[in-house]
Formats: structure tokens, sequence, C-alpha cells
């Protein structure tokens, strides 16, 4: 991944290298410096898109690209430079522009399904969405039953139109407590507006804004290492919608989970979250780690190629000796995404397991030398972010959610989606 990543930055240095020499602006932007969003919307896959000018920034972190690699009719007919909103119809029941992604330039709305442009767009806004105006600042699906009805709702300068899809009504709102929003997507069952570089959480039914907000958008939809001077670490680590690195939980009950340059940590009883920078407390790792687990009172930490064995005390002491190439300790080539030992899980208490990919392997902490053995496919997953075990069963970690299993075989023999659990919710406990 990490090497698939590097290619296609280097892909993009070169495209903008070029576009620069053809005389285009290429002003390389960074979503760490507190952009201003033109539009946000998630894709069908749930994956947010951010547009900013003609780019197009995908997921929480990585560069920007052009918007028209992935929609390229979005500057044929206009040479605007911008999306100014966009939006991904969203009914509760299947209806035929399920999934569809609608883009709002100037007074046209484009529509895709799967990247490709739908016959007859673009047309006038009028057109589609009668009683909507042109030059909109945001907009947002809203399904039942987040709104009364599936709606969509749109935003221009401190005016409000909620749009009911299927009958075509406009209800002129006021959110009084609300900024004028630049842009605004729907997230996990949640409505964000934002303005500037920050955003509010608001309720799509009568826009107020509970909580305290405005809050800064990298702390919690950028994956930045730097922060706003005055970004609280626990609360942004706790709220933060962008994927864990690693997680682990140990025998004692203690938690910790890793993102980019920071990690949180819980201590067994005692409910209280701390944070903290990955430098500070396993300063060789530096920071990014890929996978963690905890074996007998150390944390494995892998990153890269290489395992770094911690001692777990007052303070973290890498053990002598370490970093050493993960092939030598675990047997085990490529790039490892997760890391995870149950313990007592049934399945013997020395065995850890790996996933790569879809493909999950084991190890026997014992054994000498360490061997991968007992390779399987998981049904489930294409792919996992960190997954931790402990007496309680198995947490598999997949972007924002989380799945329960009671043991590593039914995890990896599971055809059904178990419930669906929040991270941020049900993890670290933060409620918006
Ligand atoms: C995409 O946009 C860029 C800059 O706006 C332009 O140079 C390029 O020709 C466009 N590509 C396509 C395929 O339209
Ligand atoms: C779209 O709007 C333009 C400008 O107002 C108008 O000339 C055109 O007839 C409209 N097209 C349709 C199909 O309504
Ligand atoms: C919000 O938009 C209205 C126009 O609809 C404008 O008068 C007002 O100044 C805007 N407020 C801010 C804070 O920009
Ligand atoms: C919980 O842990 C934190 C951080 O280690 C500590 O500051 C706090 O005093 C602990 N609280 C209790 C009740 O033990
Ligand atoms: C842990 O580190 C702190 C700060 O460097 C130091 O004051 C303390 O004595 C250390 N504790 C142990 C047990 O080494």
């Amino acid at each position: 991944m990490k090497l698939l990543a590097h290619i296609l930055g280097l892909c993009l240095a070169l495209a903008l290298a070029l576009a620069d020499m053809q005389g285009h602006a290429a002003d390389i932007l960074d979503r760490c410096q507190g952009l201003e969003m033109d539009a946000v919307a998630v894709n069908e896959l749930g994956i947010p898109y951010f547009f900013k000018g003609d780019h197009l920034f995908k997921g929480f972190h990585g560069k920007a690209e052009l918007s028209n690699g992935s929609f390229a009719e979005l500057d044929d007919h206009h040479h605007l430079g911008h999306v100014d909103a966009a939006f991904r119809m969203h009914y509760e029941d299947n209806a035929a522009d399920h999934d569809h992604m609608f883009f709002f330039l100037d007074t046209k709305v484009f529509s895709y399904y799967q990247h490709k442009l739908e016959d007859g767009y673009p047309k006038n806004i009028s057109e589609v969405f009668p009683g909507i105006p042109d030059h909109l600042d945001a907009a947002v699906e809203c399904p039942k039953p987040e709104c009364e009805e599936d709606s969509v709702i749109f935003f221009k300068g401190d005016d409000i139109y909620h749009y009911n899809v299927r009958t075509k009504a406009v209800d002129k709102k006021e959110f009084k407590s609300m900024p004028n929003c630049t842009s605004a997507f729907r997230f996990m069952e949640h409505f964000y507006c934002f303005h500037g570089h920050m955003f509010s959480k608001f309720d799509p039914k009568t826009g107020e804004v509970h909580g305290k907000y405005p809050k800064e958008a990298r702390d919690y939809f950028m994956r930045c290492s730097k922060f706003s001077d005055d970004s609280d670490h626990v609360e942004r680590e706790r709220c933060s919608r962008v994927h864990l690195d690693a997680a682990t939980s140990d025998h004692a009950g203690n938690m910790y989970a890793f993102r980019d340059h920071h990690f949180l940590r819980k201590d067994e009883g005692n409910d209280t979250l701390t944070a903290d920078t990955i430098e500070s407390a396993f300063k060789e790792l530096h920071s990014e780690v890929d996978a963690v687990f905890s074996y007998d009172d150390h944390l494995y930490m892998i990153k890269e190629e290489h395992l770094y064995v911690y001692k777990v005390g007052e303070n973290h002491t890498l053990v002598d000796g370490y970093p050493k190439p993960v092939k030598e300790e675990l047997g085990i080539e490529g790039h490892i995404d997760v890391a995870f030992m149950c313990g007592d899980g049934g399945d013997g208490p020395h065995i850890a397991h790996f996933i790569k990919g879809d493909h999950i392997y084991d190890v026997d902490m014992k054994a000498s030398p360490r061997v991968a053995s007992n390779e399987r496919p998981i049904a489930l997953f294409k792919n996992v972010d960190t997954a931790m075990c402990g007496p309680a069963g198995l947490k598999v970690i997949v972007g924002n959610h989380f799945y329960h299993f009671e043991s590593v075989m039914l995890f990896v023999a599971s055809k059904a989606l178990p419930e669906q659990h929040k991270v941020s919710l049900e993890l670290f406990g933060c409620d918006h």
C-alpha cells in the first residue's frame, strides 16, 4: 500500500510538473494548510470527496488530483474551475437515481453514476430541481428518517431550501444559529456544515447546532500532523473520522490506538483517555505504525519492514537489539496491515495473527524460528485497518466502524456482516 501510494504520489507530482510546464496554475494544494473546500460529498462507497478549485481530494489523506480525472465532463461545458455544491442522492428504497452523485456548477447540474455522466446531463438546475436557485453554496442529501421525507438540503447565502425528492416541493427555512455554509456533507448519519476551514455539526431538520462548534476541519476530517494551536489532542483523537493505523489491548485490559503521529491510551479500570505523540512514548518509532499487538507484557510494533518491541511500564523502553527485520522475527514477508493476539481465545495462548490484504496468517510466538502458517482468505473484508482481541473477543476495525467476533475462526469463516459499531462513539466515547 505504502509503495503504491508512493508511486501514485510520484505520478501526481509528475502530472503537476507537466501541467506547470504547460503554463497552467499548478499551485500545489495542501489540505493541511486549512483550505476552504468548495464542495464535499461521499461517493457510493462512503469515501468523502473534497472539491477545491479544479482539484479533488479523495478520502481523509493524500494529495489533490484534477477533478476532471474522475469526472471528465465537469469542465467541458464550463471553464469555471470549481464545483459550487455536491451531494450523493440517497433514498431509503432504491429509486432510479439512488447513489447518483450530483454536482452543481453555476446554473448547471451534472448527475454521475459510478463516475459516468448520465444521459442528457448537464441540465439547468431549474429543470431538475425546480425552485432551487443557481450559484449555490452547498448541498447535502437528507434521507428519511433524518429528514421527514427523502430530501436534499440546499444552501445559498443564509437561505436554506429543503427539497422533497418525491414531490419536488420546496420548503424554505431559516437556520438561525448556523453560519453560511460553503460546503456540507452527511457522514455516518451526521450532518456537517463547513465554513472556511471550520465546521459545525447541525440538526438537518432544524438547523440547530448543539455543542462546542465551530471546530477545525483539519482536526477531524484530515490526516494532518500539525494541528491548530488550540487543538485538544484527546478530543481530536477520540472524535477524528480518519482511520486508525493500529490498535491493541493487552492482558491487563489497557488499550492503545494509533493514528499518524499520535496515540490514545485507556488504562484498565480507568476510563480516562489520554493522548500523546508517538514520538514522546515510542521515540524510536517516531510516527505512523502499521500494526501493533500485545504479548507477554510487551508491545510488538510493526513499521514497514521492522519490528520494534517495547517493554510496557511507566515508561516504555525499546528492548535491546530492536528494531529487527519483520521477516527474520516473524517469518512473514511483505507489508503487514494488521496484527493481533487473542491470548486464550481458543487458539492457544501463543498464536499471533497477521493480516495482509484479505489473507490472514498464524505465527506461533513460541516457535524458533517463527514461521507464518495456516494462510487463509478472509471472506468478509477486502481490507482491514486494525483489530484487537481480548477476553471479550475480537474487534475488527474498518474505517469508522468496528465489528465484533467471538473468535478468530468465526471472523475468518463469517459470510454475513455482524452488527456495525461506531469507533469514535463506542470505543472512545465521542458522542458527536
Ligand atoms: C483537466 O483539467 C486540466 C486543468 O484544468 C486540463 O489541463 C486538462 O486538459 C483537463 N483534462 C481533461 C481530460 O479534460
Ligand atoms: C437552460 O437555461 C438557459 C438559460 O436560461 C435557457 O436558454 C435554456 O433554454 C434552458 N434549457 C432548458 C432545457 O430549459
Ligand atoms: C450570509 O449570507 C448572507 C446573504 O444571503 C449575507 O448577507 C451575510 O453577510 C452572510 N453572512 C456571513 C457571516 O458571511
Ligand atoms: C486515570 O489515568 C490517568 C492517566 O494515567 C490519571 O491521570 C488519573 O488520575 C487516573 N484516574 C483514576 C481514577 O485512577
Ligand atoms: C520515566 O520518565 C520520566 C521522564 O523522563 C522520568 O522522570 C522517570 O523517572 C521515568 N521512570 C522510570 C520508572 O524510569
